[in-house]
């Protein structure tokens, strides 16, 4: 059977006060309405959920009164095509989540066990684990405190003869430094993978996540600016790693015979069903990425001048889509991270910490837990997200920003 690889916070030692506890018990709000003065129940203020305003529902019943549902069907490509030109590139590959994406994008660039992939430790788990599915190892950088993404500065050091890949995430919607990156990738002969699983929309220097490296991989999971309830796609420019991955989402099936297989595939096949709700959202992807900014800059506007609290960054050259509006609560708020979501969760809020970065998970921490990644540990330690769905009012953010500015004005008196 299976072993599960146990850590106990001892073991972590003088890093054991970084891991979040338990998860504090969201109790479901009961707000004023101002124009009628009446206390209603308005339940909780998730911290993400699906908005669904579209062509959704109309193409999934295209698909069940077709009996398209699975694998086959019009909306696959026409989802690919649609989402591929919003990001700019020339080609979409769909399948069953941006993990997988990931998987796929290692696979075709044929790294395997001899070979190093860089990645950032400051991310979620997929990342790493992509890379170790194919037997290759994930070597770890830490992040710049001003993005929250991948330091190019640090990845030359952490090159050797064995590295193949290069492989940054867009943090939270904040797309990573891509030119910096690109000139350490082709100096050194090295394929550039984007993880733009949270990134729809992103842009750096004006130009799309999605067609920033030699390929890209998105996740479509609920939470995500767009969605298929679960579902990814690569996206890229070069017709060679679309064929490829094209082919090893679905088993490698070689094209001069039926059953018969060069490369070892996998079933990473998205159906019609998903791809239909992708279409439709897909024909909103400039509304849903204007919401999540939008959302944003209100946030920003009524919390910027909270004593300890430090906002999402936006470099002059990016646009960030604030997939998730983060924060770092400071010693100056006045009571901890964990505090503040405890007194949130009472009134309704739902918010989730940042990421416990890679080199801290019981799976990898014996081979990377004596490194030292200062500033992943102290977004992971300071980190959170707000409620940040599409679907948030703008009394939503009032709320949750009064709350927020009563917790900080506890301290006070
Ligand atoms: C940076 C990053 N990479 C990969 C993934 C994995 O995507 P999925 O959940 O669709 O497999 C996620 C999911 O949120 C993510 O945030």
């Amino acid at each position: 059977m299976l072993k599960k690889t146990e850590l106990s916070l001892e073991e972590m030692g003088r890093r054991a006060h970084i891991i979040p506890g338990q998860e504090p018990e969201l109790k479901v709000s009961v707000r004023r309405i101002p124009v009628s003065e009446l206390d209603v129940e308005r339940g909780i203020v998730p911290v993400c959920e699906p908005m669904l305003m579209g062509n959704e529902a109309k193409y999934v019943l295209d698909c069940l009164q077709t009996n398209w549902i699975s694998s086959a069907g019009k909306y696959i490509p026409l989802f690919e095509e649609k989402f591929s030109r919003c990001c700019h590139t020339s080609y979409g590959v769909a399948c069953t989540s941006g993990t997988t994406a990931l998987h796929l994008a290692m696979a075709a660039l044929g790294v395997g066990p001899e070979d190093e992939v860089i990645v950032p430790t400051f991310t979620m788990i997929a990342t790493a684990n992509a890379v170790t599915y194919t037997g290759a190892k994930p070597v770890l950088v830490d992040s710049e405190m001003e993005t929250w993404n991948m330091d190019p500065a640090l990845v030359e050091t952490r090159i050797t003869p064995r590295t193949k890949a290069i492989m940054p995430i867009h943090t939270y919607g904040h797309p990573a430094d891509m030119d910096a990156l690109q000139d350490i990738a082709q100096r050194h002969g090295l394929y550039l993978v984007e993880d733009a699983a949270e990134a729809h929309g992103a842009e750096y220097k004006g130009r799309r996540a999605g067609s920033l490296s030699d390929v890209a991989c998105f996740s479509f999971y609920a939470n995500k600016i767009i969605t298929t309830g679960e579902g990814g796609m690569l996206t890229t420019n070069n017709p060679e790693i679309a064929a490829i991955t094209r082919n090893l989402r679905d088993h490698a099936f070689s094209t001069e015979r039926h059953f018969w297989h060069k490369y070892v595939g996998f079933n990473y096949r998205m159906t019609n069903v998903q791809a239909a709700i992708g279409l439709a959202q897909t024909e909103h992807f400039d509304d849903f990425v204007a919401l999540r900014r939008n959302h944003a800059l209100l946030y920003n506007s009524l919390l910027r001048d909270v004593p300890g609290l430090r906002l999402p960054p936006e470099k002059p050259w990016a646009k960030n889509v604030f997939w998730m509006y983060g924060i770092l609560v400071e010693d100056e708020f006045g009571i901890s991270r964990d505090e503040l979501r405890r007194k949130l969760a009472a009134k309704g809020i739902e918010t989730r910490t940042f990421f416990i970065p890679i080199h801290l998970q019981p799976i990898y921490f014996s081979q990377h837990g004596e490194e030292s990644y200062p500033v992943a540990e102290e977004l992971c330690r300071r980190g959170m997200y707000l409620p940040s769905a599409s679907s948030l009012k703008e009394e939503d953010i009032h709320f949750v920003v009064e709350c927020v500015r009563e917790c900080a004005a506890a301290r006070w008196v």
